[in-house]
């Protein structure tokens, strides 16, 4: 193997550049799981900061930081209770500040979560709701309705949340008697904001000038097609509305509405404030027609792409979800996003070890209690080598999720009495919910909580944890770290222009392109081997011996 080029000769001279994001490898930080300075089996971030040195020798290009914001903790952070503070049980502000220069002086990029579709119920301007009352001035800020039926005690109407349960859940007034209802997509515990509200806009233009200010270089937006609602009576249905996702025009009620780009429109403004501009990634589960319009230079910049969170591990799924994705990001003149894990799915390397597919059925896997007995590692951990490596060639950044470098997979038996997401609660246990991909990491083979922190782990770590550590695997040449090592090295040489052509092959189990400068990347997805192309191997994602490439293997070629 050639010898990797060191960090500081090939990415710090890229820094200032504004357009930095367009192909950089991010790496998902989820903070509370990922290393705890204080022994309190909460992740933390003079804790991020101590593993800065481990990210740097990765070889990623940003860092993106789930919500690290004061929260109770309803939905993982996701409930944000102060948007320009941090979590004490995290840090405090000068912690953030001597996190983000680490990163900085590692040449490393931080991308910061935004919630902007809803606060905790603890935040200030919720609990001022609550107690103003009525046709107040601060139920303004939120969605307040008065119930249907003589006493008001009915929901009004029948729409479901994304957490199991309806999405309206009504208030005790404050003189004690049953009072209004508010509007809830996700727990309870995060209610919806209304964007008509001028005070709403401002309070998160000044959010964003607030991370901006401390050196932030841009922001992820979360659920960001939900902001702006029409809650116009009539209400139709939830058999009409659904959960308004993949929605083909403008007049959902409450989903990529086009006014949502007033808000973004906005926002860009306030981006182009700074040097380098901060940049910013839209979550937008809208139809692939509307995709353009948040990834647009006047937007938000760039949008994410899932499908390849739902793909098979099959060669012409993943030239289709490739080339619809490419076609989508020149829409906009943006650049494409690529994501095999996040803190929201089952971990890639189980999902491609699971014997009813790696997609659409994984989540049935953790319905049915998650045993790692169904999972057939060896092969999922090789199929995950095989599609890092396809993700890693493609033009476009990369999103990478804490762990994914280390192999590890999603620990589907949690005990029900340990679990924390609400979608196991709100469904009663039917749905187990995204905790699997969230269990602490493990930094070394042993010791109490494999090295996360001094103490235990918030969520239960299992016994074979250790041999999927940082430090079990730092030492081994054919680790899963030592490959994404390799392979993000190499893909920072061999990076330039953004062009991609497809090169044909016999087999329609081989996906195979071109990069710049004659490199190539050649994927059998089958099990069966066949012929290896002429040329330079540069990396595998298993042994070749030259002449077959063997099956659920990639190639890199010059
Ligand atoms: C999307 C986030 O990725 C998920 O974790 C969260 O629960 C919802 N948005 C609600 O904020």
């Amino acid at each position: 193997m050639r010898e990797r080029p060191t960090r500081s000769d090939v990415t710090l001279k890229d820094l200032e550049s504004p357009d930095w994001w367009r192909q950089a490898v991010v790496y998902q930080v989820y903070p509370r799981s990922f290393a705890d300075s204080n022994g309190d089996g909460i992740g933390d971030l003079p804790g991020i900061t101590s593993r800065v040195p481990y990210l740097r020798e990765l070889g990623i290009d940003a860092v993106w930081l789930s919500p690290f914001y004061p929260s109770e903790l309803a939905d993982g952070g996701y409930d944000v209770a102060d948007y320009r503070d941090v979590d004490p049980r995290l840090g405090t502000l000068d912690d953030f500040d001597t996190m983000a220069a680490a990163l900085h002086d590692a040449g490393i990029k931080l991308i910061v979560d935004i919630v902007p579709n809803h606060t905790s119920d603890q935040h200030e301007w919720f609990q001022a709701a609550l107690a103003a009352g009525p046709g107040s001035p601060e139920r303004a800020r939120y969605h307040f309705v008065e119930g249907k039926g003589p006493d008001g005690d009915q929901p009004p109407n029948d729409w479901q949340s994304h957490f199991g349960g309806g999405v309206w859940e009504r208030v005790v007034e404050a003189d004690g008697t049953p009072g209004q209802w508010y509007l809830h997509f996700f727990a309870r515990e995060q209610p919806d904001l209304n964007w008509d509200n001028p005070e709403v806009r401002a309070d998160f233009e000044k959010t964003l000038r607030f991370w901006s200010d401390r050196g932030v270089d841009g922001f992820r937006i979360d659920v960001a097609h939900y902001l702006t609602k029409d809650l116009r009576e009539p209400f139709a249905p939830f058999s009409e509305v659904g959960l308004g996702e993949n929605v083909e025009a403008h007049g959902h009620p409450f989903s990529d509405r086009d006014e949502v780009h007033d808000v973004y429109r906005a926002w860009r403004k306030v981006f182009d404030e700074y040097t380098p501009p901060r940049i910013a990634v839209a979550e937008a589960w809208v139809h692939r027609s509307r995709v353009a319009r948040y990834a647009s230079p006047e937007g938000l910049g760039q949008s994410f792409n899932f499908d390849l969170l739902l793909a098979e591990f099959d060669a012409s799924e993943f030239r289709d979800v490739i080339q619809d994705s490419l076609e989508l990001a020149a829409e906009s003149g943006s650049s494409s996003t690529w994501v095999l894990s996040n803190h929201d799915v089952v971990r890639h390397a189980t999902r491609y070890g699971l014997p009813a597919g790696s997609g659409r059925h994984a989540k049935d896997w953790v319905r049915s209690g998650g045993s790692p007995d169904d999972v057939d590692t060896e092969r999922g951990d090789r199929r995950a080598r095989a599609a890092t490596l396809v993700l890693l060639a493609l033009p476009g950044s990369t999103y990478l999720y804490q762990g994914e470098e280390l192999g590890l997979h999603e620990v589907g038996d949690i005990p029900g009495d340990a679990r924390q997401d609400p979608t196991y609660f709100r469904t009663g246990g039917a749905e187990f919910g995204r905790d699997g991909c969230r269990v602490p990491l493990p930094w070394t083979k042993d010791g109490p909580s494999f090295g996360f922190g001094s103490n235990g782990a918030h969520l239960p770590q299992p016994t074979w944890f250790g041999d999927y550590s940082a430090a079990a695997e730092e030492a081994a040449p054919c680790s899963m770290l030592s490959f994404y090592r390799a392979a993000l090295a190499l893909r920072e040489t061999l990076q330039t222009d953004e062009s991609l052509t497809w090169i044909e092959h016999p087999s329609p189990d081989v996906l195979a392109f071109e990069r710049p400068n004659g490199w190539r990347s050649i994927t059998n997805f089958g099990a069966v081997p066949v012929d290896m192309p002429d040329g330079e191997v540069l990396l595998a994602s298993a042994p070749v011996d030259g002449s077959t490439l063997p099956g659920e293997t990639t190639v890199w070629m010059r």
